[in-house]
C-alpha cells in the first residue's frame, strides 16, 4: 500500500512516526541517508558534499556512501541504511532498475525515497524525483551541432557519429531522445551523415559512460569508415564520453589546422572538459548546476520530514513503470568558450585556480 506521506496533502500518523523515528544519531531533526552511484565523475562527489552541506544547514545528520558503480554494493549500503533507521533516503542509482526491493524495504519502515538525477523504476514506493530538464540537455547538445555547422543557411552535408551514456542509465534514453529530436530531420534530409549506420541508441551507447570505451569506438569508427573523409561532429553525451572522443581524435591527427577538431558536445562542466573547451578539443558542454540539485533534493526531504507539500514542477514525464513520479525539473545550460567565464567561473562554480 501507498506510504501516506508521500502523498502531500494527506500526510498524518505516518509523517509524524517518520519525522520522529529513532536514527541512533542525535540529530536535532534526523538522519537522512544518502547513496550516491561511484566517484569516477567529478560531479557525484560534487552532489554528495554539497547534499552534505544542504542537509546539515537545515539540521539533519547525514549517512553518505558512494557504491563504487556496483549495483549490490549499493543495495547492501541501503539496506544497511534502512537498518541503522535513516529517516529519509535520497538515491543516485548505479542502474536505476535493481532498486525495488531496497525501496520497498524503506516503504515499510516509513522511510520516504527521493530518486536523485536518475530515477529507480519498478516501484510505486518511490516518493519524489529530482533531476534536470533530460530531453532539454540532449536538444541542447543536439541544436548546438546544428548551429555549429550552421545547418540552416547551407545545402552542405556533414559527417556525424553518435556517442550514447550508458545503456543501464534511465536518463541517457531521455538525452538521446532529445538530440533526435533536433538532429533527425538534418539527418532526414542528408545534411548529416552517419557514415557507420550507427544511429540507434542501442547501437551508440556507451557502457558505464566510460572514456575509454567511448575512446576504443572512436578508434574503431575512424579506422572503418573515415580514412577518406573527415568526421565533422560527434554527439557525445557527456564529458566523459567527450574526453574519451577527444583522445582517439587526437590520435589519428585532429586537431591541427589541416584537420581541424570536429564539434564535439558534453555535459556536466567537468573541469577537465572545460579546460578542453578552452583549448578547443572539445567544443561545448552541458552546465547542470548540482549546487542547485542537491538544494532541490534536501528541501524536498525537509518539507516531508516537517509535514510540508515538497515543490514539484513536474506530475506528467516520468513514469518508472509503477506510477508517475512527481518530478522537481532544473533547466540545464549550454557552456562553450565564450560564457564559461560568466556561468562557470564568475558564479564559483569552478574555481578560477582551476582553469588555465
Ligand atoms: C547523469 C550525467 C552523468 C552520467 C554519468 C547521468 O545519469 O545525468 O550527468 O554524466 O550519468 O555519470
Amino acid at each position: 500500500m501507498k506510504k501516506a506521506f508521500a502523498i502531500a496533502g494527506l500526510v498524518s500518523v505516518s509523517l509524524l512516526t517518520a519525522a520522529c523515528s529513532e536514527s541512533g544519531s542525535g540529530a536535532e531533526n534526523g538522519t537522512v541517508g544518502i547513496s550516491m552511484p561511484d566517484k569516477s565523475l567529478e560531479r557525484w562527489e560534487k552532489d554528495g558534499n554539497n547534499m552534505v552541506t544542504e542537509l546539515e544547514g537545515l539540521g539533519y545528520d547525514v549517512d553518505i556512501q558512494y557504491a563504487q558503480g556496483e549495483t549490490q554494493t549499493q543495495s547492501e549500503q541501503i539496506e544497511n541504511m534502512i537498518t541503522k533507521k535513516v529517516d529519509a533516503l535520497i538515491i543516485a542509482p548505479v542502474d536505476g532498475s535493481t532498486l525495488s526491493d531496497p525501496v520497498n524495504l524503506a516503504a515499510n519502515q516509513d522511510i520516504p525515497v527521493i530518486a536523485y538525477d536518475r530515477l529507480i523504476m519498478n516501484t510505486e514506493n518511490l516518493d519524489y524525483y529530482t533531476t534536470f530538464d533530460l530531453v532539454t540537455v540532449g536538444e541542447i547538445q543536439g541544436q548546438y551541432i546544428v548551429d555549429a555547422l550552421d545547418l540552416d543557411n547551407t545545402d552542405e552535408s556533414f559527417n556525424i557519429e553518435l556517442f550514447g551514456g550508458a545503456p543501464d542509465d534511465n536518463n541517457a534514453r531521455f538525452f538521446f531522445e532529445g538530440a533526435m529530436n533536433v538532429m533527425q530531420p538534418y539527418m532526414d534530409e542528408g545534411q548529416l551523415v552517419v557514415q557507420s549506420g550507427q544511429v540507434n541508441f542501442n547501437a551508440v551507447a556507451t557502457e558505464s559512460w566510460s572514456a575509454s570505451n567511448a575512446q576504443t569506438r572512436m578508434d574503431n569508427l575512424l579506422t572503418g569508415h573515415y580514412s577518406d573523409e573527415d568526421i565533422d561532429a560527434v554527439l557525445a553525451q557527456n564529458d566523459a564520453i567527450a574526453q574519451g572522443v577527444v583522445s582517439s581524435l587526437v590520435s589519428m591527427g585532429y586537431g591541427s589546422d589541416s584537420r581541424p577538431m570536429p564539434i564535439i558536445t558534453g555535459q556536466d562542466a567537468e573541469v577537465s572538459s572545460v579546460n578542453s573547451i578552452i583549448d578547443g578539443n572539445q567544443t561545448m558542454t552541458v552546465f547542470k548546476d548540482t549546487t542547485a540539485l542537491a538544494k532541490a533534493a534536501a528541501s524536498i526531504v525537509d518539507a516531508i520530514l516537517t509535514g510540508e507539500e515538497p515543490e514539484v514542477n513536474d506530475t506528467e514525464s516520468f513514469d518508472n513503470n509503477e506510477k508517475v513520479i512527481p518530478t522537481y525539473l532544473l533547466d540545464p545550460i549550454a557552456v562553450d568558450v565564450g560564457n564559461y567565464q560568466e556561468i562557470l567561473i564568475d558564479s564559483g562554480y569552478i574555481d578560477s585556480s582551476d582553469v588555465e
